[in-house]
């Protein structure tokens, strides 16, 4: 036997649980998308990666995911895309691993965990993690048929391994299930339940992204920033501040727009990473952010850490000055700028300086931030 192995992330879903635009493999997670989390961790345990993608986005599945990945157009459903993708697994192949890019988190290690139980001699092989909640059957008119015992029940999650003879043998008569051990186990088959991962969650909707946001902030090098602007009154311009306008207010004179609370955030969290400044990144050099809003500002510097492997763990701003009174549109502000950058959490908080200063005696305002911020590397997750 070669003991060779196939792994087939299943990824050609649209998503309609999740509601996005586009495909839910695609959603970005931190530094990069699910279905990228989900190949970056089972590569180094497996010798052949088959990808099943929405024909819609074959090509941007395959641009992202380099040449080192098989992509194959998925089916209707889970179980046809998985039958694409075992008509695409290498002829020496002995142990396949059937993957959902929905449990983006799942590490290599579990990975490795199914693999030595395959090659131990299990002929299949799922992670899985105890039910918390009590479980009951119901019929349809929505009485309780039957409550199974707790303890005996398990989450089951993927990746899922199995002799790639009996993975075959279980999808020969085109069955459907929602997972692949359901059909193994209908044809005949022992499956070995073994110890799942919390972190290895299915992310179906937006509450599950943020769940899978927080595992992957775990345990993480957290650095902070601060950044601090401010910007004279100058009668006659229209005053942005928190990305959103203030009518009736005296705005400010800048390069920009002026927002400083949008700016000190930039700065903080250039701070935070180490990637230069205001300046340096959108100065007067860079004709094109002349004008430019605060809100734009704050997407290219989202735009800019995030390539460099940085997330946000949360930023907070206060602003400083006599006016305007920001309380009554705090929240406003606060959703303006979260959107900006991408839903991150955002506070933001206001003072004035009992008359002293710059922003005391009404000639401006300013604003101090403070970002946190987490490096996403490509093994610790
Ligand atoms: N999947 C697939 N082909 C399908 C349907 C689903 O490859 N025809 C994949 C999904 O991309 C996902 C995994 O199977 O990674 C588990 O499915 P699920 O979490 O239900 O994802 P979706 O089907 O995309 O979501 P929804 O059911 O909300 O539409
Ligand atoms: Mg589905």
């Amino acid at each position: 036997m070669s003991g060779h192995v196939a792994a087939i992330i299943a990824a050609a879903g649209s998503g309609v649980r999740f509601g996005a635009d586009i495909p839910k493999a695609l959603i970005q997670l931190g530094n990069r998308t699910l279905i990228e989390h989900a190949v970056a961790a089972i590569s180094p345990a497996v010798d052949q990666v088959i990808v099943t993608a929405p024909a819609s986005h074959l090509s941007q599945f395959q641009s992202l995911l380099g040449d080192a990945v098989t992509v194959v157009v998925g089916g209707q459903t889970r179980s046809e895309s998985v039958r694409a993708g075992l008509a695409a697994v290498s002829s020496d192949t002995q142990y396949v691993l059937i993957h959902d890019a929905a449990r983006a988190l799942a590490t290599t290690d579990l990975t490795s965990r199914v693999l030595s139980a395959l090659k131990n001699g299990e002929v299949a092989v799922i992670p899985g993690v105890p039910q918390v909640d009590t479980v009951k059957s119901v019929d349809a008119n929505g009485y309780v048929t039957i409550t199974p015992n707790r303890a005996d029940l398990s989450n089951i999650q993927t990746p899922q391994g199995f002799e790639l003879s009996a993975l075959k043998k279980a999808h020969a008569s085109n069955g459907e299930g929602t997972d692949d051990a359901a059909l193994v186990e209908s044809a005949g088959f022992k499956v070995l339940v073994i110890a799942g991962e919390e972190c290895a969650i299915k992310i179906t909707t937006p509450a599950d992204l943020a769940t899978a946001y927080n595992f992957l902030g775990a345990n993480k090098e957290f650095l902070t920033g601060v950044g601090v602007d401010s910007h004279a009154f100058e009668v006659g311009r229209e005053l942005w501040l928190g990305c959103i306008n203030w009518p009736g207010e005296i705005g400010v004179a800048g390069h920009s727009d002026g927002d400083v609370a949008a700016h000190a955030i930039c700065d903080s969290l250039f701070a935070a990473t180490g990637l230069g400044d205001l300046g340096s990144n959108f100065g007067v050099d860079r004709p094109e952010y002349a004008g430019a809003s605060g809100a734009k500002l704050l997407a290219e510097t989202l735009s800019i850490i995030t390539s460099a492997g940085f997330a946000i763990s949360n930023v907070s701003v206060q602003v400083i000055g006599n006016r305007p009174k920001l309380a009554g549109r705090r929240k406003e502000a606060i959703t303006a700028l979260s959107a900006a950058l991408n839903g991150a959490p955002v506070s933001l908080l206001a003072t004035t300086t009992d008359g002293l200063g710059l922003t005391g005696e009404g000639k401006g305002i300013a604003a101090i931030a403070s970002a946190l911020v987490f490096k996403v590397s490509t093994n610790d997750r």
